[in-house]
Parts: structure tokens; C-alpha cells; sequence
């Protein structure tokens, strides 16, 4: 298997102004590494705010990174012309509606990349391709005149897909896809993008908030807090034997009724942005093993098992 996608101390600082006005840098990814195999799909798991989004669209250089490492297929694109590479890479977004042009046919939308990139060589071919696309996203060819307000919003992600799939690309990053669909939609796009996945040969970069889901999609996982990935590897292994206790509180198997736990959550409640830079471990106001070490040193990444590295002081 050869990877499509590696990120290397992939960092992003964004330029922030504190409570009284003044700039300063505030570190949304924090040196982050993951690589993704050809045909697979890598979950990215946080709360909100976790640096998720920031990571997905920094890996497609719409987002330009402060510092690390991307490289595409064998080739590094962190500096590179991105221009030969947009069409290969594609991104789905978290609000359809949103991200759908509301004035603009949905054949047209959905055309959009193929005439960007001159796939097709006559009008009636662009109207064909799109027809084409909406059948394979599960809508029907006479779609392509309506417009995006007259869909639901399990539609419209279905429209977005359709769109990001016109151009043929080998990568996809699923950005939270059905965090703003109705729970009876989610399974639907849920199912749709696994088997898109699997007959095309894609790749995914799977963004979401939701252990289950990326559970569902995911070859490999990331756990992501506060702009560091803290657990990485295969999605059975650290799932099944989750070892830092941020994973361990996010699947649960540290029941969140604990008093002492619930206690400190209200405490400090994860405000992000408005922290100062943290020292050590990132986790460490919120972990119930927290020592005098994990607030002075950030952990190393350290290899617990083939695939399945842990950055905490507990497996140093
Ligand atoms: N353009 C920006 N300028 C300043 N801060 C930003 C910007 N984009 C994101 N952030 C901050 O970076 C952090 C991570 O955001 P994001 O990547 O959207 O997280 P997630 O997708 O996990 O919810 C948040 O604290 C957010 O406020
Ligand atoms: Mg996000």
C-alpha cells in the first residue's frame, strides 16, 4: 500500500486578539502527524474546537501552514503550486446549505469542476455528467433544474457530494458531513460515502465530533485535543484498547457520573482560544491522573502497539 496523504508536525498558529484588544498567536494544530494509505479512511475525532477543520483544510492548502510537512502521493505540496493538485483533492463540507449556492441550478453546481477542469467536450456532455453524478448520489437526473433550496438538508450534503466527486478526485476530506443532518439522514450519507469509498478507490480524511461514526468509517483514527493529535493507529486497536484517558473519557469507559470527574468538567469547562499556551500536556487540567510531570513536560509520542502511538506521560 503506498500513502496518499502524510502530514508531518503539521502546525497552524492563527493571529488572535486577547480580552483586552492586544494580537497575539494562538496555536490551533500543534505539530501533528498522520498518514493516510491509498484507499483508506483516517477518522479525526475532537470536540469542537479541537483544531479539526483547521487540520483538513490546512492538508488542502486552503489554509496555509505555519510550520510541518504535507505531502500528497509521494510528492511534497507545502509550498507547491496547488493549482495541478485542487482537482485530485476535494473537500465535502459540514453545512450543505451553506457551502450550496442558493442561485445556481443544481446541475450547474454540480458541473461547476467539470468545466473549471474542461472534462467535457460539449453542453450536452456537462448535462449528461451531471445527470450521471445526481443517480449516483441517489437523486434523479431531473434535479439538475431545481435549485438547493428546494431539498432537504440530507439532499443538499447529497448535491455536495455529487459535486466534489465531478472531478474525479483520489482524496476527499469528509468534513463533519452529517454533524447537521437529522439523525434519521446521517445513516443515509453515512452508507452513501462508505460505498462511494469502495467503488472508486477514494480516500478520506473523516472529520467528525462522533466516536461512532468515525468508528464506523475509519481503517485508521486520531484523537485530536486542543490542536494536538494524542492518539493515532489502527481503528480496532485504539478503539478496542484506548490508552490515553482523554480517549478512554470520549468512549466512556470512564463513566462520566463520576462526582469527582463531573466536578472538575464544571470547573473548567474546555474553553478554547481564550487559554494561554500550555506548557505540558494539553489534557492535563482536565486528566484525573495528572501529575506534577504531565504539567511541566509535553509527552513524547510513544509507540504502544504495531500501529498505535500515545502521547502521555502514563506509557512513558
Ligand atoms: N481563522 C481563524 N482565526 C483565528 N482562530 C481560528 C480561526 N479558525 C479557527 N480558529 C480557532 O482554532 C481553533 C480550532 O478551530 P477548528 O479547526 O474549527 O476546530 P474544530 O473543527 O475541531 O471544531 C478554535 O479555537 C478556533 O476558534
Ligand atoms: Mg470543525
Amino acid at each position: 500500500m503506498s500513502k496518499i496523504l502524510q502530514a508531518e508536525d503539521l502546525t497552524k498558529d492563527f493571529s488572535v486578539r486577547d480580552q483586552r484588544g492586544r494580537r497575539r498567536m494562538f496555536r490551533a494544530v500543534d505539530a501533528v502527524n498522520f498518514s493516510i494509505e491509498r484507499g483508506n479512511c483516517f477518522g479525526l475525532v475532537g470536540e469542537s474546537g479541537s483544531g479539526k477543520t483547521t487540520t483538513g483544510r490546512t492538508v488542502l492548502r486552503l489554509i496555509e501552514p505555519t510550520a510541518g510537512r504535507i505531502t500528497f502521493d509521494g510528492v511534497d505540496i507545502t509550498k507547491a503550486d496547488m493549482a495541478a493538485y485542487r482537482r485530485r483533492m476535494q473537500i465535502i463540507f459540514q453545512n450543505p446549505a451553506g457551502s450550496l449556492d442558493p442561485k445556481y441550478q443544481v446541475g450547474d453546481i454540480v458541473a461547476e469542476g467539470l468545466r473549471a477542469n474542461r472534462m467535457c467536450g460539449s453542453r450536452a456532455e456537462y448535462r449528461q455528467r451531471a445527470e450521471e453524478l445526481l443517480r449516483q448520489v441517489g437523486l434523479f437526473p431531473e434535479d439538475a433544474l431545481r435549485y438547493p433550496g428546494e431539498f432537504s438538508g440530507g439532499q443538499q450534503q447529497r448535491i455536495g457530494i455529487a459535486r466534489a466527486l465531478a472531478v474525479e478526485p483520489e482524496f476527499i476530506v469528509c468534513d463533519e458531513p452529517v454533524s447537521a443532518l437529522d439523525v434519521s439522514f446521517q445513516a443515509q450519507i453515512i452508507n452513501l460515502l462508505k460505498r462511494l469509498q469502495q467503488e472508486k478507490g477514494l480516500s478520506y480524511l473523516f472529520i467528525s465530533h462522533d466516536m461512532s461514526v468515525v468508528r464506523h468509517m475509519s481503517d485508521r483514527v486520531g484523537i485530536m485535543y486542543r490542536g494536538r493529535l494524542l492518539e493515532c493507529g489502527e481503528a480496532e486497536e485504539v478503539i478496542g484498547h484506548p490508552a490515553h484517558p482523554y480517549t478512554r473519557a470520549l468512549i466512556d469507559a470512564i463513566p462520566i457520573a463520576d462526582p469527582d470527574r463531573s466536578a472538575a468538567r464544571t470547573r473548567r469547562p474546555p474553553v478554547y482560544g481564550a487559554e494561554e499556551a500550555v506548557t505540558g500536556c494539553c489534557y492535563a487540567s482536565r486528566c484525573p491522573y495528572v501529575t506534577e510531570r504531565c504539567r511541566q513536560a509535553q509527552p513524547e509520542a510513544k509507540k504502544i502497539a504495531p500501529d498505535h502511538v500515545c502521547s502521555c506521560h502514563l506509557f512513558e
